[in-house]
């Protein structure tokens, strides 16, 4: 009996203190029970007797459990999403939609815990760095394909494709491509190089990866229609020409792109277009992949589709090839944690980018997140380091985020 007293004060306690009095009824319920147990095992009739208070404590216990207030709130779709195994891929069926693919680096490989949520949700692989010039051909003629292999023999173990990214860039390029000795390399040379180190990794992954992002962000952002790079600085426009010729030749069969950032800006499209064209006028280009380092506002839901459709018009496929929604939308934003009005706004994004891509289905072949989850992502320090990002469908746990719940619920 002292027990049901303590118990009894305390729930007063509680309710006087706003603690958790559900708590402390459940308790009591139980020790009454017990209590109740004791006194009366002997005479059965008045056990038979009992049996309606019994009743009566272990409704007030039961509701007490329900109406706990510090139990987290039932998350259905959590709930659903452990119990089941359907994944992205398994949504957005490559029969109906597109490939879905995830940009990783080597060291997921061994990590299980990755490797299940890849199985479950993807079925398109792309090396984040190892596919690389730099990492490739880092000195002249010494090809290392061991990263690049290990990624590629983890897609194929598990029935996944895998998008070669990317032959011809401006970035992670070793300083050697352009120079011959102390002087600059001339143009032929440069072309030279370009054609041997395309030739060798297409050859190399030929059977294995079915599509290349050949030459990569050629495009100005400024008023000049091409990037000022080496590339283009030494060998003009025609260093995109190679390179695509190149590609092709080494394998028929690939699926071969041009790939930008801002690919929706109008400005940017349109000379994206004009490139497309005179590539496609050569048939040597398949595909436009539009990278989609996007934000929680941008882009508007008419510079997606206007572009879409003008990509589209071409009769080209297009992807969507490093997708990421950051949670900043300027580089003033300070660092800020994932707030519930920023899982809300990305939440709305990425349900407005995806009933975009769905709406486009027909020309969309693929859509690649840059990144699994929140737990490693580059933007973590771009374009301001240390500003700690939120940008993929699964958090810094490998848990599902509500954009994930969104974008499958169709
Ligand atoms: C560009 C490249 C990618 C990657 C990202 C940043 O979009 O195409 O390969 O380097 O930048 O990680």
């Amino acid at each position: 009996m002292k027990r049901l007293h303590i118990r009894i004060q305390d729930i007063i306690s509680r309710w006087y203190n706003r603690g958790n009095v559900a708590q402390s009824v459940r308790r009591l319920a139980a020790d009454t029970f017990f209590s109740l147990l004791k006194i009366i095992v002997k005479p059965m009739t008045l056990i038979a007797r009992m049996k309606k208070l019994w009743i009566i404590l272990l409704a007030i216990s039961c509701g007490a459990m329900s109406c706990d207030k510090d139990e987290p709130p039932v998350d259905k779709n959590m709930d659903e999403y452990k119990l089941t195994t359907e994944g992205l891929k398994d949504f957005f069926t490559q029969a109906e939609y597109f490939d879905i693919g995830v940009a990783i680096p080597p060291s997921f490989v061994d990590n299980q815990v990755k490797v299940n949520l890849i199985k479950r949700h993807f079925n398109s692989i792309t090396a984040e760095n190892d596919m690389k010039w730099s990492s490739l051909q880092p000195t002249e003629g010494t090809f290392n394909f061991t990263n690049a292999d290990k990624i590629v023999a983890f897609a194929q173990n598990n029935g996944m494709k895998v998008r070669g990214h990317c032959l011809c860039w401006h970035n992670q390029v070793p300083s050697w491509i352009f120079k011959d000795g102390t002087a600059d390399a001339s143009k032929e040379l440069v072309l030279q190089r370009l054609r041997t180190h395309i030739t060798t990794v297409v050859n190399h992954f030929k059977g294995k990866v079915y599509a290349w992002d050949v030459v990569n962000e050629a495009i100005d952002d400024g008023s000049s229609t091409y990037r000022a790079s080496k590339w283009y600085t030494i060998c003009g426009e025609d260093y995109i020409f190679e390179a695509f010729k190149a590609a092709r030749e080494a394998d028929p069969d690939a699926v071969l792109f041009y790939n930008d950032y801002t690919a929706i800006d109008p400005t940017k499209r349109d000379k994206i277009y004009d490139l497309l064209v005179k590539l496609k006028a050569q048939n040597l280009v398949d595909g436009m992949g539009l990278q989609g380092h996007w934000n929680i506002s941008y882009p508007s839901n008419s510079l997606i589709n206007d572009a879409l459709n003008k990509y589209k018009s071409l009769g080209l496929q297009i992807q969507i090839t490093e997708m990421d929604v950051s949670v900043y939308t300027s580089n003033s934003d300070p660092k800020s944690a994932y707030t519930a009005d920023l899982a809300q706004k990305q939440t709305s994004a990425f349900g407005r980018y995806f009933l975009a891509f769905r709406n486009f289905k027909e020309a969309i072949t693929g859509v690649t997140f840059w990144g699994l989850a929140d737990d490693y992502t580059w933007l973590d320090n771009f374009p301001v380091a240390g500003r700690k990002n939120y940008p993929l469908l699964f958090d810094e746990n490998l848990n599902p985020k509500p954009a994930y719940f969104e974008i499958i619920d169709f």
